[in-house]
């Protein structure tokens, strides 16, 4: 089992298979795109069962695949049915935006994937062009229906909700909750990489989703089992099909009850999402005890909490403790 000094057990671990991305969306990545890492530098999938095997004997249980854009790394079955083979390991899922889904969704399951979480911020088409910087709603939809077919569930589907942008469509995602399985999870916009006055302007607190949610006039409640290993507060509407959550690291972080550590496709393990620290596996390759101790030391370093609050009101917008966008950590 690893603690850290704060006593948070960690037994999930988030791992990007690449920092590519087929989508530019605007809280991610900039427009022009980023400088990709070079293919040699990052892990082999070799390396990437090799650490799992380190962590899983520590007491690492889940695995999430991230990216980048995780499906457009070649071969990612493989991967999966690999570290699903891994003592120890007992669920692995994937965050996707959804655009290679639909033709990847069941050899994903049949390699053993557990679930999917698929990014969407609107259900309008022009607008998914303005903040994704390409299109591909349909692709996603279609993504939704392939990983739903594929019994990929239960299907969870990331909001990120941005001021002016698509909060007047709160109510319409809420309402697919009640007629879909889905899980809809509205996402606090967080400054990862680059704090400046576009995230300023467009970041929004989640107690509107609560507000909306109420005007619907419907009975809810919480929902206390829900499949997840993340910091989602999860609601449904009484007789609703599917159900909703609320992720708002910047209103209300949740660290308190942080579960978990990040692997980045270039091989460094990140204590935090918010954090500057970050350790090397590669010069540990081909020695478990070397690669767990960086573990150890991982979880020594995590801070207790993070401030992206403060980004709200202090006048240092620009300096945040990691320089790495989200496209290079895996959210
Ligand atoms: P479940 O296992 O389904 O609960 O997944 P998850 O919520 O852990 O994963 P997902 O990749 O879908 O993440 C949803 C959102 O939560 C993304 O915006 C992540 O960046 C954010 N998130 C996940 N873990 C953390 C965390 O430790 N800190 C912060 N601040 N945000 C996080
Ligand atoms: N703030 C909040 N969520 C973000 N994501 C990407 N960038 C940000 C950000 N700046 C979300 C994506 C994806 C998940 C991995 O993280 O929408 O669903
Ligand atoms: Fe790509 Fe996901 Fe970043 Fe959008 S949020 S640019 S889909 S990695």
């Amino acid at each position: 089992m690893l603690s850290d000094r704060f006593g948070r057990v960690h037994d999930y671990l988030r791992i990007s298979v690449t920092d590519r991305c087929n989508l530019r969306c605007l809280y991610c990545m900039p427009e022009e795109g980023m400088e990709f890492a070079d293919s040699s530098e990052l892990l082999s999938y070799d390396q990437i069962v090799e650490v799992v095997e380190a962590a899983a004997e520590l007491g690492f249980k889940r695995l999430r695949i991230t990216g980048g854009e995780p499906l457009v790394r070649p071969g990612l079955d493989g991967l999966i049915r690999r570290l699903k083979a891994i003592s120890g390991i007992v669920e692995i899922s994937l965050t996707t935006n959804g655009i290679l889904l639909a033709r990847q969704a069941r050899a994903l399951r049949e390699a053993g994937l557990d679930r999917v979480n698929i990014s969407l911020d609107t259900l309008d088409a022009s607008r998914f062009r303005m903040i994704a910087r390409r299109g591909g709603l349909e692709q996603v939809m279609a993504g939704i229906q392939a990983a739903g077919k594929a019994g990929l569930g239960p299907i969870k589907l990331n909001c990120v909700l941005l001021k002016g942008i698509n909060e007047d469509e709160v109510k319409s995602f809420l309402r697919l909750s009640i007629n879909h399985p889905l899980h809809i999870r509205f996402i606090e916009y967080m400054p990862i990489g680059h704090a400046d006055e576009q995230w300023r302007r467009s970041y929004l607190p989640l107690s509107n989703v609560m507000d909306t949610a109420k005007e619907l006039g419907l009975p809810m409640a919480p929902l206390s089992s829900m499949t997840g290993n993340g910091p989602s507060e999860n609601w449904a509407f009484k007789g609703a099909v599917g159900s909703f959550g609320l992720i708002h690291p910047v209103s209300d972080r949740f660290c308190a009850s942080c579960n978990r550590l990040r692997l980045t496709a270039d091989g460094n393990l990140q204590p935090c999402l918010y954090w500057v620290d970050e350790l090397n596996v590669k010069p540990a390759l081909g020695n478990r005890g070397e690669l767990q101790e960086l573990f150890r030391r991982a979880a020594d370093i995590k801070p207790e909490n993070h401030d992206m609050a403060a980004k709200l009101h202090d006048n240092a917008l620009s300096h945040t403790p990691t320089s790495r966008r989200m496209s290079q950590i895996g959210g």
